[in-house]
Parts: structure tokens; sequence; C-alpha cells
């Protein structure tokens, strides 16, 4: 396989009811992480989280090109079925808890943490349950579920963890970089792309590094 071509793993459709289809969001994240592959290796990344893995396509795809000990959480229990089922159809070892964002993993410290949100902006009241709608449904700005997330990066990631999240333009993604740079984080665009009239970044953070006296 070359080093530095992730592929997109099988998996099987018609087994994901009331689960997030992959779609050209998903396409975008795993060929930034591609683009970013050299960055990532250079790390030696070990422990790997992807929050919301929805099919568990992103994990699979990364956890088969490195050597990854990858865990996923989904609100949606079915979610979580159909991560485990495609990274056994891909001969992935993943390990999807059911929860809430990240909230019980706390003081676990992650090399990579991935997160493609729900960021569609939609009524707060929208964001309801635990079904198909939490995969997009984001409230005020699309922002509502990744400003809570915001605050746990830095008590989740490792000092050389890295931080992958994807953005749509009306999430304010210069807003989003100046939060976590309050909490200490650098970022980067790694792609960027006009998909079906939305404009997506995936965004890269890193903590900076703080130069030694
Ligand atoms: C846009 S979908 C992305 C799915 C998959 N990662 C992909 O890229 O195809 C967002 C996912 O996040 C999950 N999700 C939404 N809110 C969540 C929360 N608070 N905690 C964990 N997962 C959440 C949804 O159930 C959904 O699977």
């Amino acid at each position: 396989m070359n080093n530095f071509t992730l592929n997109t793993p099988d998996y099987n459709i018609k087994q994901m009811v009331d689960v997030y289809e992959p779609s050209e969001d998903t396409f975008l994240f795993i060929d930034a992480l591609e683009a970013d592959l050299a960055f990532i290796q250079a790390r030696k990344p070990t422990y790997m989280l992807e929050i919301g893995s929805g099919s568990g396509v992103i994990t699979t795809a990364l956890g088969s090109h490195l050597s990854l000990t990858c865990f996923t959480t989904d609100i949606n229990i079915k979610a979580c079925n159909a991560t485990r089922d495609t990274g056994l159809l891909n001969k992935v070892q993943v390990e999807p808890v059911c929860m809430d964002l990240a909230s019980h993993f706390r003081p676990f410290l992650f090399d990579i943490l991935i997160f493609n949100p729900p960021y569609v902006v939609t009524d707060s009241e929208e964001i309801i349950g635990t079904g198909l709608s939490r995969a997009w449904a984001g409230g005020i700005d699309g922002r509502e579920i990744i400003d809570k997330l915001l605050p746990q990066v830095k008590n989740i990631l490792s000092e050389s963890g890295i931080f992958y999240l994807l953005l749509l333009k009306e999430n304010k993604p210069d807003e989003v970089a100046a939060i976590l740079e309050k909490f200490g984080f650098q970022h980067k665009i790694i792609k960027e792309k006009k998909i079906l009239g939305e404009y997506l970044y995936i965004v890269r953070f890193i903590k900076k590094q703080t130069s030694k006296p």
C-alpha cells in the first residue's frame, strides 16, 4: 500500500438504518487525513478517538493504515453498531461507546481526536433525541454541539495530540479558532471545498508550543 494513501473502507449501507450515510463531508474528511498523513505519522500516535463516528468509515480508514488503538463515540446506538461492523468488515478493531461527545473518557488522553459534527444551522429545538436527526441538527449557527466540545478538547488530547474538526462557513470557523486559541491551540486549514452549496473546512488544531526559558 502507498504509504500516503488512505483508502475508503468497505461498508454495508443496507445494514445502516437510521445512521448517517457516508457523504461528501465524510469523504472530504478522509481526503484531509490523507493529505496530513505525514504530519500524523511524525507525531507517532497510539490512541485515537472519533466523536460521532456514524458509519465508522473515517476511523476505519485511518485505523487500517496506521497502528492505532481506535475508540469511537456516538450518541446514536445504531451508529455505534454500524461503526463496529465497518471495523470488522475491514479487519480493524474499533471500540465504539455510546455516549455524549467524550464525556466519560476523561481523563484519558488521545493522540488523535476527530469530529465531523452535526453542523447544520437549525432551531435549538431540533437537537432532540438520539436518532438520525442528531447527525445534522447543529442549532444556532450550527455550533451548539461543537461549542459543548471545545472546552473539553484540552483535557482529552495528549501534549502532541492533533484535533481535526469539520466546520461549515456558517459555523464561523474564525470564531471557533479564536475560542480554541484561548485554550492554547493553534490551527491550520487542511482542506476546504464547496460541496452541494455548502462551504466546508477541515481544520487541524494542535497545542501551541511553549518555548522553554
Ligand atoms: C455529520 S454525522 C458524521 C458521521 C460520520 N463521522 C461521517 O463523517 O460520516 C455526525 C455524527 O455525530 C453524532 N452525534 C451528534 N451529536 C453527538 C453527541 N453529542 N455525542 C456523540 N455523537 C454525536 C451523530 O449521531 C452522527 O453520527
